[in-house]
């Protein structure tokens, strides 16, 4: 590498909740810059919280600002990792080996200090200073919010990449680390059924997802779990639990030994409860089986919330392929003068650059009702 600070870089970041793929972004990200464009890639450790720490740091004095671009020239790659500097020059090096592993060699983070605009000016005072030519800023609907604000607020080029295993992105057909989560998913489900047959069981299997029930309702697609339940539903009250325990009653009446039920964080009950959602189905549903006059006084039921465990592990090739083509369009949007900033998005199977204030696409929620539709007739038994 260069003993000059690289004159022009591009600077990525990763914000908010880890996403299976943000990895192999980086590395096809640095790839592109060095092997195809000749532009050098600067990355941003923690992700906002990263940038504001660095802004913090330079923004005290020219001395301070000098110290870090010349540590950033010392200490390129995994050195510059190792040395926990907020801003690191990746080389090859450095993002080597890591295509498939989870989580973000970067760092991620949530820092609600972004929200403020003197804070962000601050960012931006840094990004000036660092002569920065365009932002990527890799995460999920809060993370794009704050580029958003940066691409408003600042004459820089940004550009956004969708990356969130809750799908809740609507102007995008898939985010990064959707795949592996269901992948994730429907492997967590194949280990519970082995216990839900063998024991009989009803086993109330809680997915992340946010307010969206993409995730389960993929998942549930995927592995063929009995029953899903999602917060587009709407609120679940008692009426509403005693119907869906009724059904998976008259399924074993009718010779089925067990049922996975798959239930979206975000459903909301009425009246409200405050204990996860699992727990709250668990107790309605074993209250409904225990009844005297149940067919099934002795059928137990379970509940499990799987938690970070679906955020983690090697992003499969969907992911991986995805990765690469989101790096190849935010490179050749940002390098394009005609094109104006925006979040790359995957819109009939092509990798699209919409703006920041793009619409809902409206087939996104068609698909979501079309993919209940199916559930609905696979699942009955
Ligand atoms: O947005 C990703 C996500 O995993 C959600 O599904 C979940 O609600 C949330 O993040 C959990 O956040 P944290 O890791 O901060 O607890």
């Amino acid at each position: 590498m260069t003993d000059f600070f690289p004159e022009n870089p591009v600077a990525v970041l990763c914000s908010g909740g880890d996403a299976p793929g943000m990895n192999a972004f980086l590395r096809a990200l640095v790839r592109l810059g060095l092997n195809r464009h000749n532009v050098p890639v600067l990355g941003i450790k923690d992700g906002y919280r990263g940038l504001v720490k660095a802004a913090r740091q330079a923004g005290a004095s020219p001395v301070e600002l000098q110290q870090l671009k010349d540590a950033i020239v010392r200490n390129p790659g995994r050195k510059g990792m190792i040395e926990n500097q907020p801003v690191v020059l990746m080389d090859h090096a450095s993002v080597s080996g890591i295509m498939g592993k989870g989580g973000t060699v970067l760092g991620s983070a949530r820092c609600k200090e972004f929200e403020k605009r003197e804070v962000r000016a601050e960012v931006i005072a840094l990004l000036g200073a660092l002569g920065v030519r365009a932002l990527v800023v890799v995460g999920g609907d809060g993370s794009l919010a704050g580029a958003r604000c940066l691409a408003e607020e600042s004459g820089l080029r940004i550009i956004g990449v969708p990356a969130t295993i809750d799908n809740d992105l609507q102007f995008t057909e898939l985010s990064l680390g959707v795949d592996t989560a269901v992948h994730t998913l429907v492997w967590a489900v194949d280990h519970f059924i082995d216990t839900a047959r063998s024991h009989r069981r009803v086993m109330v299997l809680e997915t992340m997802g946010r307010e969206s029930g993409d995730l389960a309702r993929m998942a549930a697609l995927a592995s063929g779990a009995e029953m899903v339940i999602t917060p587009e539903g709407g609120p679940l009250d008692a009426a509403q639990i005693e119907k869906l325990a009724h059904r998976i009653e008259e399924a074993m009446i009718r010779g089925r030994g067990h049922a996975i039920v798959l239930l979206a964080e975000g459903v909301k009950f009425d009246p409200p409860q405050n204990r996860n959602g699992a727990y709250v189905l668990k107790d309605a549903f074993q209250k409904y089986f225990d009844r005297t006059e149940g067919a099934f006084s002795d059928l137990e039921v379970r509940p499990s919330v799987l938690g970070h465990l679906q955020r983690g592990g090697h992003a499969t090739p969907q992911d991986c392929i995805l990765a690469a083509r989101f790096a190849e369009k935010a490179w050749k949007s940002l390098l394009d003068p005609d094109c104006g900033n925006g979040i790359t998005a995957l819109r009939e199977n092509r990798v699209a650059l919409v703006p920041f204030d793009c619409p809902d696409m409206p087939e996104r929620a068609s698909a979501t009702r079309a993919m209940d539709d199916l559930h609905e007739a696979l699942s009955f038994w």
